[in-house]
């Protein structure tokens, strides 16, 4: 399933990222990618090890730790330092999954990615092309928000950037290791969370019946959740 979280940055965070990016060194994006992705990679990255890169993804993830749709939707365990990427003068990424086990930058550690996610930070009518297509059952979706706003979606799938023919594309893009590997169980307790949070303004915090459904979320949680 895909997620849009809308607003993850203000428009005055875009436009403070923007002031930097927009200026930033930008490399080729095809040197840090897998055998098979480097054939259909066309697109510029920030380096990872410096301090701009680092500097932003912190601020990204502290937002997003004061995110609760954020932590409803991925229940996350481990998010991947955000990484940033910029697309212009045609450039694509084909059709590709991203890699399934990724280590943390500067460390052995090894983390699975179950959700990928997407922060744009460049306006639509900044842009043509540029959407981000998912393949999922129900065929493929069609992604392009606004600046601030991010999409969630399963790791597992096929997906891809189509060319930019105007203008240039900035974002950020990271992964992230779920509390709840399964996407079903996790794609349930976020409905059911949401129902919750929707329904609770409706009741007394003490009412017998939302006290349970509450209850029902968490006793699933504690099941399918592995710390
Ligand atoms: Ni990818």
């Amino acid at each position: 399933m895909l997620i849009t979280i809308d607003k993850v940055l203000t428009k005055e965070q875009v436009l403070q990222f923007r002031q930097q990016l927009d200026h930033a060194d930008w490399s080729d994006g095809a040197a840090t990618a897998g055998t098979l992705a480097k054939s259909v990679k066309r697109n510029q990255q920030l380096d990872d090890n410096g301090e701009l890169c680092i500097a932003l993804g912190n601020q990204i993830v502290r937002t997003l730790s004061q995110t609760p749709l954020f932590i409803s939707a991925a229940l996350p365990r481990t998010i991947y330092p955000p990484k940033f990427n910029r697309y212009a003068d045609g450039g694509t990424y084909g059709a590709h999954v991203d890699s399934a086990l990724m280590f943390l930058p500067g460390s052995s550690q090894q983390m699975r990615t179950d959700l990928s996610a997407t922060l744009f930070l460049a306006e639509p009518d900044e842009y043509d092309g540029g959407e981000l297509e998912v393949e999922g059952p129900f065929g493929v979706q069609c992604v392009k928000l606004e600046a601030g706003d991010m999409v969630l979606y399963p790791s597992s799938s096929l997906h891809r950037v189509t060319p930019v023919t105007r203008g240039a594309r900035v974002a950020s893009f990271f992964w992230i290791e779920s509390l709840v590997a399964n996407e079903t169980e996790r794609t349930l307790l976020f409905d059911l969370d949401q129902s919750v949070q929707h329904m609770a303004p409706s009741f007394a915090p003490d009412d017998q019946r939302l006290v349970q459904l509450t209850g029902v979320y968490h006793n699933l949680l504690r099941r399918w959740a592995k710390t």
